[in-house]
């Protein structure tokens, strides 16, 4: 595991050198989905050393652009510089950066980040208005590059067959599921992962709900308005319509919410007799200490961004208690027992971007 570490930071000079790295790392988010998005990884996978005037051929970008692209990703180490002799200089891809970037989802989640990152940049003075006031910065506050980008993300991190094992561990519920019931996925979004769930489960009736309008359209949009046994509906988590649900899911939403305890007790209310309900959350250590790495510092600060201001838009700030991206099982079972489950137990599949949990009654 990799752990905190200011070891390297223990004089002023440098402090500077990682703010140094920090800055060329926040622009190397940009630079590296401006690869993607152009096709730089592509031209140079498997094509050895390459001349900057090589690389704009293959590509039909412009070279002057190409030539910084290329040097910037020699320094940030993703690229190897051969050469030196001005305008000799060729690079090439290592096979372990290609495979990161074009077969394994490196290059993708990057590029989803990218549109994220940009909104979140666009938000600043909001962000230090809900700072200030606690008023929170709800989702439908944000743009629909955040919605797309979260979409985005999501159909990168979660699969059909990750959750069809997850809900193949909930006993009784496949049956169920098999025999035509009923599926609510609370916080939809843009509705992935319930159309993953409807296309595991074809004989379910699977509807997602959120309570974010424009979202519910996009989601009704993507998924051809009923097609496919999946249906989505504008309704909040703590009163989405309907009861007898063989399965409740929230996937990455339960942290969003401004009430997780009194969604979760009305997903209880609403299940069927051997219902269970299956939350996804971003894999939080149960200690602050144990989420003191690279991955921790992103989710807490998508949580400060994000989640915990979504949270407090929906919640009175004197009281509210937003559970924070990075919850971890302890906190996630304190509010779930809140809830009156009495069962929450993690399942046995595994994703090193997700936590997953039965939560039965
Ligand atoms: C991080 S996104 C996850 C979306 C989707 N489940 C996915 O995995 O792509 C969180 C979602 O929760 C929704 N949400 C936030 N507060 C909500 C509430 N009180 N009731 C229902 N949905 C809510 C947001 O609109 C957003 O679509």
């Amino acid at each position: 595991m990799i752990t905190q570490t200011t070891e390297n930071m223990t004089s002023p000079d440098q402090v500077m050198d990682r703010i140094v790295t920090e800055l060329g790392a926040g622009l190397g988010v940009v630079m590296t989905a401006l690869g993607v998005r152009c096709g730089l990884w592509r031209a140079l996978a498997g094509a050895g050393p390459l001349t900057t005037a090589e690389v704009a051929a293959r590509t039909g970008l412009i070279e002057p652009y190409v030539r910084e692209w290329l040097r910037a990703q020699a320094a940030a180490g993703y690229l190897v510089h051969h050469g030196g002799l001005s305008g000799a200089d060729t690079f090439s891809l290592p096979q372990a950066v290609e495979v990161a970037m074009l077969q394994a989802p490196g290059g993708a989640i990057v590029d989803a980040c990218a549109h994220m990152f940009a909104s979140m940049g666009r938000g600043f003075a909001d962000f230090e208005k809900a700072f200030r006031t606690g008023t929170g910065f709800g989702w439908h506050q944000r743009d629909p590059e955040y919605w797309a980008g979260t979409d985005a993300f999501t159909r990168i991190n979660l699969s059909q067959d990750l959750l069809a094992a997850a809900i193949g561990e909930l006993d009784g519920v496949p049956g169920a599921l098999a025999a035509g019931g009923h599926v609510a996925d609370i916080g939809c979004g843009y509705g992935a992962p319930t159309r993953m769930i409807a296309a595991a489960f074809p004989a379910a009736a699977v509807t997602g709900f959120d309570y974010h309008d424009r979202s519910v359209a996009a989601a009704r949009a993507a998924a051809g308005d009923g097609r496919g046994g999946v249906r989505f509906e504008v309704a909040a988590a703590t009163d989405f319509p309907g009861a007898g649900y063989a399965l409740v899911t929230f996937v990455d939403s339960l942290h969003d919410l401004g009430d997780p305890v009194g969604a979760l007790t009305h997903a209880r209310d609403a299940l069927a007799p051997g219902g269970a309900v299956l939350l996804v959350e971003p894999p939080g250590g149960d200690d602050v200490v144990d989420n003191l790495n690279p991955a921790g510092r992103m989710f807490y600060s998508v949580s400060t961004l994000v989640c915990t201001p979504n949270a407090l838009s929906q919640a009175d700030p004197a009281t509210a208690a937003p559970l924070g991206t990075l919850a971890g099982v302890r906190r996630l079972r304190e509010v779930a027992t809140a809830a009156g489950f009495r069962t929450v137990r993690r399942l046995a599949v595994e994703a090193p971007m997700n936590l997953l949990l039965e939560l039965r009654p």
